[in-house]
């Protein structure tokens, strides 16, 4: 695992220069304190690319070793192609299969799923996965755009899975979506839909910057967490018991504390990070999981499940033995 955020500590007092809000609003509704923000010349390519090469480093495999790139974005440096492509290029992987995710929160444990299907068919044997995200530059900075623009921060995190004989497997994933939520949380355009488009000068700038509607968000998460995380369980005939950490997507500190509640665990059993990042999108699970390995909190042979939720809706877990 490795992970990268830009320089560029964004506090919650910095944001009320900018907007009508503060410290205390921002904290006692999500625990976010500080989050990272991109400079103008910073892109998703860029934190993908030095996350990469960190967990490169830490596997101990030589980069072409790699014979796939999965990369879980919302914000990607261009229309297309995928920053997949780019980070093939950058890390001079000749002609390897790269492709992008757009699973919003999900996409990490989306990616890791393809990535975990690969190798178990034996038709790759190391995979890089990514989730990357600079999606403070399409967010609106101001009163209007502030219940999205205090929550959100940039950041990749990336992981190397290989084909091994030891222990340590990814023992499930289950990934869902219930598309009739698309517009609880989106960004309309730019899109091909009439009217997405800067077509005959229509442009309407709340359009072209996300919107979420957050109480049904936060009423579906505070569900689907527990419910996926149980179904992880009951597939691999675990108790919550045996399980060591529950790394979920960071979205809010209230939501993983409710998931902590309803699944019956210590509050230290949710790790969470959000009070550094905010919430990175498909960037917060491989840089939390990143962060708890450092911090010595997953050991081997321990049960790990990550569990996400966010736009489409989308909502996943995987199930790990270290
Ligand atoms: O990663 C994808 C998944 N995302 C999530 O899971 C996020 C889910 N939703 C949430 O985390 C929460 O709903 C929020 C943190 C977005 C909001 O918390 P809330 O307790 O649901 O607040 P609210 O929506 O009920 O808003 C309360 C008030 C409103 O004012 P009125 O209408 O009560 O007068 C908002 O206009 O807070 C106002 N408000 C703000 N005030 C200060 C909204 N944003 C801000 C702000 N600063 N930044």
């Amino acid at each position: 695992m490795g992970f990268s955020v830009p320089g560029n500590i964004i506090k919650n007092n910095d944001l009320v220069q900018l907007m009508e809000t503060s410290d205390d609003w921002i904290q006692s509704r999500s625990g976010i304190k500080e989050r990272r923000w991109a400079d103008k010349n910073t892109t998703t390519f860029d934190l993908a690319h030095e996350a990469s090469l960190k967990a490169i480093s830490k596997s101990g495999i030589r980069s072409n070793d790699i014979d796939m790139i999965i990369l879980g974005t919302l914000s990607s440096d261009y229309f297309f192609p995928g920053v997949s492509a780019q980070l093939q290029e950058s890390l001079e992987l000749n002609n390897v299969g790269a492709f992008d995710i757009k699973a919003a929160c999900s996409a990490f444990i989306y990616s890791l799923s393809i990535a975990d299907q690969y190798i178990k068919t034996g038709m790759a044997k190391t995979v890089l996965v990514v989730g990357a995200e600079t999606q403070t530059k399409l967010i609106e900075k101001s009163t209007r755009g502030r219940d999205i623009a205090v929550l959100f921060g940039d950041g990749a995190g990336a992981a190397i899975l290989q084909r091994s004989d030891n222990q340590s497997e990814i023992l499930s994933t289950h990934i869902h979506c219930e598309g009739k939520n698309i517009k609880n949380l989106w960004m309309e355009a730019p899109g091909t839909s009439p009217g997405s488009w800067f077509e005959e000068n229509k442009f309407n700038s709340e359009r072209f910057t996300p919107y979420m509607n957050g109480r049904e968000v936060f009423r579906n998460a505070v569900k689907r967490f527990p419910e996926v995380i149980n179904e992880a369980l009951e597939f691999n005939n675990l108790s919550i018991d045996d399980i060591k950490l529950i790394i979920p997507h960071q979205a809010n500190y209230r939501i993983s504390m409710a998931v902590a509640e309803k699944m019956g665990v210590n509050a230290s059993m949710v790790y969470s990070n959000i009070h550094k990042y905010g919430n990175t999108t498909a960037a917060s699970i491989p840089i939390a999981l990143t962060e708890a390995l450092e911090e010595g909190l997953i050991m081997k042979n321990d049960y790990v499940i990550l569990a996400a939720f966010g736009a489409g809706y989308t909502w996943a877990s995987a199930a790990i033995r270290w």
